[in-house]
């Protein structure tokens, strides 16, 4: 058998031409047309890497954006000032925090600051929680990037067995919530493997939908996986190589060459579900200049 590819950059790529169609219907109706605000605190390069992608979606799309750095020196009322002034600022619909953030500066309480209804994310606790108890809520990028891709390749998760390796707050976590809770389709049964799991493979040989997000490269490899699985890689790491002019390349946490003689259908790296997370953000950016989520 060999797997059919999940491609990302070809989905993210026509989802982003109907928000751009939303986008300018929205701005057509006499609205202004909407903004998302990024903050980078430091010059962390891949950090930089993600915001210039971001930003690329946004020019495509017709969000209007634009990026305010701190130095990592910052501190923590002064950071969170700067958000404040966000939140009160009529002209900003979505707020991104871009993490990680330098390591004196808690992500919970800067994280938490934001208003609600600009956490365009989906990271606060109050689009986490409506999230878990099935409101409408900002979902978290890469899971609903992932979502969108099952629903265009018609991949059920209903009644299926789905396994999550990693329990970030990022991806792994709310990824568990929309596999396992009615909405987004989900209704799966769902098991979270995560670094105090004894044996990941008991868990991952018995999935038929597997996500890996663990930031490990190479960690499932084709005999952990079930024949005829369908797994979503998540992982983006860096490896060295000398062939290449930057010094690296990009690989997932999984074995793609050794996966795609076993399993049904399986995400590359890149161009997987890279590109659906930053059409997502595009997605939620709209929904927050809309007020969708939160009426005033
Ligand atoms: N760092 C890695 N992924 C993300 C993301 O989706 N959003 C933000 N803000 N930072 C990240």
């Amino acid at each position: 058998m060999s797997a059919q590819i999940i491609d990302g950059k070809k989905v993210a790529g026509e989802l982003k031409l109907q928000i751009r169609e939303d986008v300018e219907n929205w701005v057509k109706a006499g609205n202004r047309r909407p903004f998302l605000k990024v903050l980078q605190v430091g010059t962390d390069p891949a950090s930089t890497a993600y915001i210039g992608a971001k930003t690329r979606s946004c020019n495509e799309v017709g969000i209007d954006t634009d990026t305010t750095h701190l130095p990592d020196t910052v501190s923590a009322k002064e950071l969170k000032s700067v958000i404040k002034s966000f939140n009160e600022n009529d002209g900003i619909d979505g707020i991104l925090v871009q993490l990680p953030l330098p390591s004196h500066l808690s992500s919970h309480d800067v994280i938490e600051s934001i208003d609600h209804r600009k956490d365009v994310d989906g990271f606060h606790p109050m689009n986490v929680g409506r999230l878990a108890v099935d409101q409408p809520t900002f979902k978290s990028c890469t899971p609903a990037g992932i979502f969108e891709l099952f629903k265009y390749y018609s991949i059920p998760t209903k009644g299926k067995h789905a396994v999550v390796v990693g329990a970030s707050n990022i991806v792994g976590t709310p990824m568990s919530v929309m596999l396992s809770r009615e909405s987004s389709t989900g209704k799966a049964t769902t098991t979270i493997c995560h670094k105090y799991t004894r044996d990941i493979t008991v868990h991952t040989i018995a999935a038929d939908i597997l996500v890996v997000a663990a930031g490990q490269p190479n960690l499932i490899k084709a005999e952990m996986v079930k024949e005829g699985a369908v797994v979503i890689d998540v992982g983006i790491n860096r490896v060295a190589d000398e062939t290449r002019e930057r010094g690296y390349k990009l690989v997932g946490d999984c074995d793609f060459e050794g996966l795609k003689q076993k399993v049904s259908w399986i995400t590359p790296v890149p161009g997987g579900v890279g590109p659906m997370t930053v059409a997502m953000l595009m997605k939620n950016t709209l929904l927050a200049a809309k007020k969708s989520i939160y009426p005033d």
